[in-house]
Protein backbone atom coordinates (compact mmCIF):
# COMPACT_ATOMS: atom_id res chain seq x y z
CA UNK A 1 0.00 0.00 0.00
CA UNK A 2 1.26 3.52 -1.03
CA UNK A 3 1.59 5.61 2.14
CA UNK A 4 0.06 8.86 0.06
CA UNK A 5 -2.99 10.07 0.18
CA UNK A 6 -5.62 8.92 -2.58
CA UNK A 7 -5.15 11.04 -5.00
CA UNK A 8 -8.03 14.05 -5.54
CA UNK A 9 -7.51 14.57 -9.48
CA UNK A 10 -5.68 11.75 -11.39
CA UNK A 11 -4.23 11.66 -15.55
CA UNK A 12 -3.51 8.43 -16.51
CA UNK A 13 -2.34 7.85 -20.07
CA UNK A 14 -3.77 11.06 -21.22
CA UNK A 15 -3.59 11.97 -25.14
CA UNK A 16 -5.90 14.46 -26.67
CA UNK A 17 -5.90 15.83 -30.09
CA UNK A 18 -7.38 18.81 -31.63
CA UNK A 19 -7.91 17.24 -35.02
CA UNK A 20 -4.38 15.94 -36.55
CA UNK A 21 -2.57 17.74 -33.60
CA UNK A 22 -1.24 15.60 -30.72
CA UNK A 23 -1.11 17.63 -27.99
CA UNK A 24 -1.14 15.86 -24.50
CA UNK A 25 1.01 12.81 -24.89
CA UNK A 26 0.51 9.93 -22.46
CA UNK A 27 0.54 12.71 -19.89
CA UNK A 28 0.03 11.17 -16.39
CA UNK A 29 -0.74 13.96 -13.29
CA UNK A 30 -1.63 13.18 -9.40
CA UNK A 31 -2.39 15.51 -7.13
CA UNK A 32 -3.15 14.63 -3.30
CA UNK A 33 -5.79 16.94 -1.65
CA UNK A 34 -4.83 20.12 0.35
CA UNK A 35 -1.28 20.19 -2.33
CA UNK A 36 -0.68 23.09 -4.56
CA UNK A 37 0.78 21.55 -7.67
CA UNK A 38 2.28 23.75 -10.49
CA UNK A 39 2.77 22.91 -14.19
CA UNK A 40 5.71 25.00 -15.96
CA UNK A 41 6.23 24.69 -20.05
CA UNK A 42 7.29 26.61 -22.58
CA UNK A 43 4.47 27.88 -25.53
CA UNK A 44 1.92 25.69 -27.24
CA UNK A 45 2.88 22.85 -25.01
CA UNK A 46 -0.27 21.65 -24.05
CA UNK A 47 -1.01 23.49 -20.65
CA UNK A 48 -4.07 24.88 -21.40
CA UNK A 49 -5.26 21.87 -23.07
CA UNK A 50 -4.35 20.44 -19.57
CA UNK A 51 -6.75 23.06 -17.48
CA UNK A 52 -9.09 22.32 -20.25
CA UNK A 53 -9.05 18.58 -20.06
CA UNK A 54 -9.67 18.70 -16.59
CA UNK A 55 -12.83 20.78 -17.45
CA UNK A 56 -14.33 19.37 -20.19
CA UNK A 57 -13.58 21.59 -23.01
CA UNK A 58 -11.58 19.01 -24.40
CA UNK A 59 -11.47 15.34 -24.38
CA UNK A 60 -9.47 12.65 -24.19
CA UNK A 61 -8.98 10.75 -27.13
CA UNK A 62 -7.32 7.88 -25.14
CA UNK A 63 -6.40 7.78 -21.00
CA UNK A 64 -8.85 8.51 -18.08
CA UNK A 65 -9.29 11.49 -15.63
CA UNK A 66 -10.34 10.79 -12.12
CA UNK A 67 -11.63 13.02 -9.84
CA UNK A 68 -12.01 11.53 -6.00
CA UNK A 69 -11.08 8.43 -7.75
CA UNK A 70 -13.85 8.22 -10.36
CA UNK A 71 -13.67 8.83 -14.09
CA UNK A 72 -15.28 12.33 -15.39
CA UNK A 73 -13.89 12.35 -18.93
CA UNK A 74 -17.69 11.67 -20.21
CA UNK A 75 -19.11 14.05 -17.74
CA UNK A 76 -20.39 17.75 -19.29
CA UNK A 77 -18.70 20.96 -17.84
CA UNK A 78 -21.33 22.13 -15.35
CA UNK A 79 -21.53 18.33 -13.97
CA UNK A 80 -17.51 18.73 -13.09
CA UNK A 81 -18.14 21.89 -11.29
CA UNK A 82 -21.24 20.26 -9.43
CA UNK A 83 -18.22 17.48 -7.97
CA UNK A 84 -16.34 20.20 -6.81
CA UNK A 85 -14.07 21.46 -10.03
CA UNK A 86 -13.99 25.20 -10.11
CA UNK A 87 -12.12 26.72 -13.01
CA UNK A 88 -10.26 30.19 -13.66
CA UNK A 89 -9.08 29.73 -17.22
CA UNK A 90 -7.32 31.74 -19.45
CA UNK A 91 -8.69 35.65 -19.85
CA UNK A 92 -10.93 35.20 -16.88
CA UNK A 93 -14.07 35.00 -18.29
CA UNK A 94 -15.86 37.20 -16.62
CA UNK A 95 -19.64 38.19 -17.58
CA UNK A 96 -18.52 42.09 -18.02
CA UNK A 97 -22.14 43.54 -18.50
CA UNK A 98 -22.89 42.17 -14.67
CA UNK A 99 -22.07 43.65 -12.05
CA UNK A 100 -19.00 42.08 -9.68
CA UNK A 101 -21.84 40.66 -6.95
CA UNK A 102 -24.08 39.11 -10.14
CA UNK A 103 -20.87 37.79 -11.49
CA UNK A 104 -19.94 35.61 -7.78
CA UNK A 105 -23.40 34.72 -7.48
CA UNK A 106 -22.92 32.97 -11.08
CA UNK A 107 -20.38 31.40 -9.16
CA UNK A 108 -22.52 29.27 -6.88
CA UNK A 109 -25.26 28.27 -9.69
CA UNK A 110 -24.51 24.20 -9.68
CA UNK A 111 -26.02 24.93 -5.75
CA UNK A 112 -28.96 26.25 -4.49
CA UNK A 113 -28.88 29.86 -2.68
CA UNK A 114 -28.43 27.87 0.73
CA UNK A 115 -27.97 29.77 4.05
CA UNK A 116 -24.11 29.16 3.21
CA UNK A 117 -24.18 31.57 0.12
CA UNK A 118 -23.68 34.76 2.46
CA UNK A 119 -21.36 32.43 4.73
CA UNK A 120 -19.27 32.03 1.48
CA UNK A 121 -19.83 35.96 0.18
CA UNK A 122 -18.33 37.02 3.30
CA UNK A 123 -15.83 34.75 2.96
CA UNK A 124 -14.80 35.84 -0.32
CA UNK A 125 -15.12 39.64 0.59
CA UNK A 126 -12.94 39.11 3.55
CA UNK A 127 -9.89 37.59 0.94
CA UNK A 128 -10.75 40.52 -1.43
CA UNK A 129 -11.42 43.34 0.24
CA UNK A 130 -11.20 45.48 -3.23
CA UNK A 131 -13.85 43.38 -4.77
CA UNK A 132 -16.43 44.24 -1.35
CA UNK A 133 -15.86 47.70 -2.73
CA UNK A 134 -16.53 47.23 -6.02
CA UNK A 135 -19.69 44.86 -5.56
CA UNK A 136 -21.82 47.11 -7.38
CA UNK A 137 -19.67 47.95 -9.96
CA UNK A 138 -19.87 46.42 -13.80
CA UNK A 139 -17.29 43.75 -13.78
CA UNK A 140 -15.91 45.49 -17.73
CA UNK A 141 -15.04 48.29 -15.83
CA UNK A 142 -12.86 46.54 -13.53
CA UNK A 143 -8.94 46.56 -13.83
CA UNK A 144 -6.84 43.45 -14.89
CA UNK A 145 -6.03 42.76 -11.28
CA UNK A 146 -9.27 43.57 -9.90
CA UNK A 147 -10.61 41.02 -12.53
CA UNK A 148 -8.59 38.55 -11.94
CA UNK A 149 -9.97 38.98 -8.07
CA UNK A 150 -13.23 38.58 -9.32
CA UNK A 151 -12.62 35.39 -10.83
CA UNK A 152 -11.17 33.61 -8.16
CA UNK A 153 -14.02 34.85 -5.94
CA UNK A 154 -16.36 33.45 -8.51
CA UNK A 155 -14.76 29.69 -8.25
CA UNK A 156 -14.80 29.99 -4.62
CA UNK A 157 -18.27 30.78 -4.93
CA UNK A 158 -19.44 26.93 -6.13
CA UNK A 159 -17.41 25.80 -2.54
CA UNK A 160 -14.59 23.77 -4.91
CA UNK A 161 -12.50 20.97 -3.74
CA UNK A 162 -10.09 21.28 -6.36
CA UNK A 163 -9.21 24.77 -8.43
CA UNK A 164 -7.70 25.05 -11.69
CA UNK A 165 -6.27 28.26 -12.91
CA UNK A 166 -4.58 28.76 -15.79
CA UNK A 167 -1.83 31.43 -15.74
CA UNK A 168 -3.38 33.74 -13.00
CA UNK A 169 -0.86 36.23 -13.32
CA UNK A 170 -1.00 37.18 -16.60
CA UNK A 171 -0.81 40.68 -17.07
CA UNK A 172 -0.88 42.02 -13.61
CA UNK A 173 1.34 44.54 -12.57
CA UNK A 174 3.86 42.91 -9.94
CA UNK A 175 1.72 44.52 -6.51
CA UNK A 176 -1.53 42.09 -7.89
CA UNK A 177 1.08 39.37 -8.50
CA UNK A 178 2.28 39.28 -4.98
CA UNK A 179 -0.94 39.72 -4.01
CA UNK A 180 -2.68 36.42 -6.13
CA UNK A 181 -0.48 33.99 -5.07
CA UNK A 182 -0.74 35.26 -1.35
CA UNK A 183 -4.39 34.40 -2.23
CA UNK A 184 -4.16 31.05 -4.01
CA UNK A 185 -2.16 30.36 -0.54
CA UNK A 186 -4.68 31.34 1.74
CA UNK A 187 -7.29 29.94 -0.26
CA UNK A 188 -5.28 26.37 -0.21
CA UNK A 189 -4.43 26.77 3.47
CA UNK A 190 -8.49 27.13 4.24
CA UNK A 191 -8.48 23.28 2.31
CA UNK A 192 -8.76 24.09 -1.41
CA UNK A 193 -6.37 22.09 -3.08
CA UNK A 194 -5.06 23.81 -6.18
CA UNK A 195 -3.60 23.21 -9.68
CA UNK A 196 -2.11 26.06 -11.70
CA UNK A 197 -0.60 26.85 -14.90
CA UNK A 198 1.86 29.60 -14.80
CA UNK A 199 4.44 31.29 -16.65
CA UNK A 200 5.73 32.76 -14.02
CA UNK A 201 8.36 29.88 -12.86
CA UNK A 202 9.70 32.08 -9.75
CA UNK A 203 6.72 32.37 -7.79
CA UNK A 204 4.96 29.54 -9.04
CA UNK A 205 7.69 27.83 -7.12
CA UNK A 206 8.03 29.34 -4.59
CA UNK A 207 4.09 28.70 -3.88
CA UNK A 208 3.76 25.43 -4.93
CA UNK A 209 4.61 22.24 -3.20
CA UNK A 210 5.21 19.89 -6.65
CA UNK A 211 5.19 20.97 -10.02
CA UNK A 212 5.10 18.82 -13.23
CA UNK A 213 7.14 20.55 -16.13
CA UNK A 214 5.41 19.90 -19.72
CA UNK A 215 7.59 19.42 -22.74
CA UNK A 216 5.75 19.30 -25.94
CA UNK A 217 3.02 17.20 -24.81
CA UNK A 218 5.16 14.98 -22.67
CA UNK A 219 6.02 15.39 -18.86
CA UNK A 220 9.69 15.87 -18.75
CA UNK A 221 10.05 16.40 -14.89
CA UNK A 222 8.38 16.49 -12.05
CA UNK A 223 9.40 16.72 -8.15
CA UNK A 224 8.73 18.85 -5.37
CA UNK A 225 9.06 23.08 -5.52
CA UNK A 226 12.34 22.27 -3.59
CA UNK A 227 13.66 20.46 -5.93
CA UNK A 228 12.90 21.76 -9.31
CA UNK A 229 14.41 25.00 -8.17
CA UNK A 230 17.59 23.58 -7.58
CA UNK A 231 17.71 21.89 -11.06
CA UNK A 232 20.18 23.05 -13.03
CA UNK A 233 17.82 22.93 -16.23
CA UNK A 234 14.71 24.36 -15.20
CA UNK A 235 16.85 26.96 -13.65
CA UNK A 236 18.02 28.11 -17.07
CA UNK A 237 15.37 27.74 -19.09
CA UNK A 238 12.64 29.08 -16.30
CA UNK A 239 14.39 30.93 -13.33
CA UNK A 240 16.32 33.45 -15.66
CA UNK A 241 19.93 32.14 -13.95
CA UNK A 242 23.27 32.22 -16.23
CA UNK A 243 24.74 29.58 -17.01
CA UNK A 244 27.14 27.93 -14.65
CA UNK A 245 30.45 29.08 -14.21
CA UNK A 246 29.51 32.85 -14.27
CA UNK A 247 31.84 34.10 -11.30
CA UNK A 248 29.80 37.15 -9.08
N1 LIG B 1 -8.90 24.83 -30.26
C1 LIG B 1 -7.73 24.49 -30.85
N2 LIG B 1 -7.70 24.03 -32.12
C2 LIG B 1 -6.54 23.67 -32.70
N3 LIG B 1 -5.34 23.74 -32.09
C3 LIG B 1 -5.31 24.19 -30.83
C4 LIG B 1 -6.50 24.59 -30.14
N4 LIG B 1 -6.16 25.00 -28.89
C5 LIG B 1 -4.82 24.85 -28.81
N5 LIG B 1 -4.31 24.37 -29.97
C6 LIG B 1 -2.89 24.06 -30.23
O1 LIG B 1 -2.49 23.06 -29.30
C7 LIG B 1 -1.17 23.30 -28.83
C8 LIG B 1 -1.21 23.41 -27.30
O2 LIG B 1 -1.94 24.57 -26.94
P1 LIG B 1 -2.12 25.06 -25.43
O3 LIG B 1 -2.54 23.89 -24.60
O4 LIG B 1 -3.00 26.23 -25.46
O5 LIG B 1 -0.62 25.46 -25.07
P2 LIG B 1 -0.03 26.30 -23.82
O6 LIG B 1 -1.14 26.67 -22.91
O7 LIG B 1 0.98 25.38 -23.18
O8 LIG B 1 0.66 27.48 -24.43
C9 LIG B 1 -0.69 24.55 -29.54
O9 LIG B 1 0.07 24.15 -30.64
C10 LIG B 1 -1.97 25.24 -29.95
O10 LIG B 1 -1.78 26.01 -31.13
MG1 LIG C 1 -1.89 28.50 -22.29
Amino acid sequence: MSPDPAPLLQFRGVNTHYGDLHVLKDVNYSIAPGEIVSLLGGNACGKSTTMKTIMGLVRPTTGTVLFEGKPIERLSTSARVARGIAPVLEARRLFPRMTVFENLEMGAYTRQRDARFDEDLERVYGLFPRVKERRAQLAGTLSGGEQQMVAIGRALMARPRLICMDEPSMGLSPLFVEQVFDIIQAINRQGTTIFMVEQNAAMALQVAHRAYVLQTGVVVLSGTAEELRRNEDIRQAYLGEMAVGTAT
